[in-house]
């Protein structure tokens, strides 16, 4: 039998609902001295750490497609929407993470709110977000480090730089992208330390290049390609008119995903409670300034219909005249990808600590190295798998999957604030969401409308994806489950 640990009724010994509550998360969490992560974070880490996930290939690559495609410099616009989106959520994210400071994140708040099924599937959600997250960015590394060589007179083979599945026909696998993930992969097993010191040089560097681009940029300004800012419908929905802007809003979405991840270091920051929403709110309101600095930037200095283009912020650079920007901002997104790449691996490591921890995977998924006190031997597992994924998929396939996956996982996390507040309202709260009911429902709404504007192709794989989770959830996680 088992004790159902919010309601206190015994189940059967399958119970899909069964829940732990927060009382019971904390206390397991408080392992003893020396079998945990080591607490190495603070705000500073933990804020470039979200900004290491947040700046990557949606501004400086998808900013180019939105613009010339579907919002013309409207693409501002649809930044400071999506932002939106993200800020209720991100406020939501942050009274769990300070609640609950464990390393699983969604789905642990999920465990304690719906219960183990829904658990998993957040859990197999964020496979999503994180391990094919990490894919896709990394598809996007390659590419501009592929340029980058081109650039300096070499060339690789076609075949070893195209995925399998793309439509080029002529891909083997994507080499480069499969080995910046299993390069990083091995850096992030050596330490935690040791990979926060790396991501803060690099969010350093970027963080420079992006405000470069803004402020070398702005002089150049053409406020004429700036009419109309939004320019007119074509007639379909979703091509410029606001109707555009919208869709290019669920487009650039993909910008943002990042922020989330801060709380997955809840286990390895020194003050969870403080630093991690500071991390978090923190990282997400520097890149909303920022995306629409450069949105605004690279719209003015050039026409959107010149924007169609890999590396657009590039393109855009080329136009003032000067070079060296098109190189320092190849440069900057080189090392501004690597980053992501990083905080999304690390990030799918520490859930699935979470979930081989609850018996949802096996053991060794929940198991540190003795001396780096990282979940090394799950890091490079993880990235073999993810490694793969970049080699044989193409970005189109992958960028709108993570999407969904996450916006699914945003909502449920906006969910669970509700849940908790109207059934836990005594639970001491390091951090509380302002405006109550109305900042989680504003969250819900806002994923399912930023959902709703995606393919319908892209429902099908995530139906897909969902009933193989279901499957493996249903012999393996749910018969393993550990029950209390
Ligand atoms: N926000 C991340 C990026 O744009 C995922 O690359």
């Amino acid at each position: 039998m088992v004790q159902d640990t919010t309601t206190g009724a015994s189940a059967p010994t399958r119970n899909f609902f069964a829940r732990k509550s927060v009382d019971e998360i904390l206390a397991e969490n408080h392992l003893e001295e020396g079998a945990n992560f080591a607490r190495a974070l603070g705000p500073v880490s933990l804020t470039a750490l979200g900004i290491g996930g947040i700046i990557g290939a949606g501004i400086f690559v998808l900013t180019g497609t939105v613009a010339a495609k579907f919002a013309g410099p409207g693409v501002v616009i649809s930044f400071a929407l999506a932002g939106l989106a993200c800020a209720f959520v991100a406020l939501c994210y942050s009274e769990l993470a300070a609640l609950i400071p464990v390393s699983g994140s969604a789905y642990t708040y999920t465990y304690a709110t719906l219960g183990e099924i829904f658990a998993w599937i957040i859990g197999w959600d964020l496979v999503l977000e994180y391990g094919l997250g990490a894919a896709t960015v990394a598809v996007g590394w390659a590419g501009y480090f592929n340029r980058v060589l081109h650039g300096i007179g070499i060339n690789l083979p076609p075949q070893w730089t195209t995925a399998y599945f793309s439509e080029a026909g002529h891909g083997v696998f994507n080499l480069p992208a499969a080995l910046v993930i299993l390069a990083l992969s091995l850096l992030l097993a050596r330490g935690t330390r040791e990979s926060s010191m790396f991501n803060n040089f690099i969010v350093f560097l970027k963080l420079g290049v992006v405000l470069i681009v803004i402020f070398f940029g702005v002089s150049y300004i053409d406020t004429a390609h700036w009419t109309p800012f939004v320019p007119e419908n074509t007639g379909e929905f979703g091509h410029f008119g606001w109707s555009g802007v919208l869709r290019g809003a669920s487009v650039v979405f993909f910008s943002y995903i990042g922020f989330d991840a801060v709380s997955t270091a809840a286990q390895e920051a020194k003050l969870p409670q403080r630093d991690v929403p500071i991390g978090i709110i923190g990282s997400l309101a520097i890149c909303t300034v920022l995306f629409i600095g450069v949105a605004g930037v690279a719209t003015g200095v050039v026409s959107y219909t010149a924007l169609n283009v890999p590396d657009p912020i590039a393109v855009a650079m080329d136009a003032t005249g000067a070079p060296w920007m098109a190189w320092t901002v190849k440069i900057g997104a080189l090392a501004g990808l690597t980053t992501v790449i990083l905080a999304l691996l690390f990030g799918q490591t520490r859930v699935f600590y979470s979930m081989a921890h609850d018996g949802m995977l096996p053991p060794v998924f929940a198991r540190l190295h003795p001396v780096y006190k990282t979940p090394a031997i799950s890091q490079i597992v993880v990235g073999m798998l993810v490694a793969i994924a970049a080699g044989l998929f193409p970005i189109e396939i992958l960028d709108e999957m993570v999407s969904i996956g996450t916006l699914s996982a945003f909502a449920l996390v906006c969910g669970a604030v509700l849940y908790l507040r109207r059934n836990r309202p005594e639970l001491h709260r390091p951090f509380r969401a302002p405006g109550i009911p109305w900042v989680p429902i504003c969250g819900i709404f806002s994923c399912l409308a930023l959902m709703g504007a995606l393919p319908i192709e892209t429902w099908i794989r995530l139906f897909v994806w969902m009933a193989a989770g279901l499957a493996l959830y249903y012999f393996y996680g749910s018969l393993r489950t550990r029950r209390r």
